[in-house]
């Protein structure tokens, strides 16, 4: 029997999308969403192996080979900037990154203060409008730093808007939409090309049913 297709996962809510996604492309993902700490889990059929992983992990899982395929958000892809193929947006995990301020409050005309979990984004962004900005790296409760003096404006996804609303924030700018990709090692790309097309041509017929 082949060696499986090794498919890196982000652990988390994505799961719960992404698991009938496979489905519709034929995949018996049941395993994936099942409630227990394995961070190793093969299909009943043994062709696929996932590795559960923390989201910003996947890519350099991918890049080094260590799987042959992944899912990632592309907030991830852009700020690791990884060497990996990506062949599909799976059209899932839709939402936008955005520059967001505290409601009514004036940004400040010369080198704002940024606080995001995306350093690279950011800087890029203020970067590309000539705007020179002091980014302040984050990992998590971006939306808290505005209000209590730490930054002046956030970089931060923004899904349904609540949490910019319950903390009185309001978007100022669009920086990138973002939504789950599917990406691919480069050589395992071509060289398991016979294992690998099939799923990706099964995967993009599903996102587009
Ligand atoms: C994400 C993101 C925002 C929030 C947006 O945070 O960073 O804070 O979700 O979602 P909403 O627009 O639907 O309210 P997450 O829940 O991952 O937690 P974190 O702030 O600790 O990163």
């Amino acid at each position: 029997m082949p060696a499986p297709i090794v498919v890196a996962l982000p652990k988390g809510r994505i799961l719960t999308v992404l698991a009938p996604l496979l489905k519709r492309a034929g995949v018996d993902a049941s395993t994936i969403t099942a409630d227990d700490r394995s961070l190793i889990r093969d299909t009943a059929d043994g062709a696929l192996r996932f590795l559960l992983i923390k989201p910003d992990d996947v890519p350099t899982y991918v890049e080094y080979g260590a799987a042959d395929l992944g899912v990632c958000g592309r907030d991830v892809l852009l700020e690791r900037a990884s060497d990996v193929y990506q062949p599909l947006d799976l059209g899932i995990g839709r939402c936008r990154m955005v520059v967001a301020a505290p409601v009514g409050r004036d940004i400040p005309g010369d080198v704002p203060r940024v606080a995001t979990k995306y350093p690279r984004i950011a800087a890029a962004h203020f970067a590309k409008k000539g705007v020179q900005a002091e980014i302040v790296y984050l990992q998590g409760s971006v939306e808290l730093a505005p209000l209590i003096g730490l930054a002046d404006l956030i970089v931060d996804l923004v899904e349904t808007g609540e949490t910019l609303a319950k903390n009185g924030l309001d978007v100022r700018e669009e920086v990138a939409q973002v939504s789950s990709v599917l990406v691919a090692n480069r050589a395992a790309y071509k060289l398991r090309h016979d294992a690998v097309r099939p799923l990706v041509d099964r995967l993009r017929a599903a996102v587009g049913a």
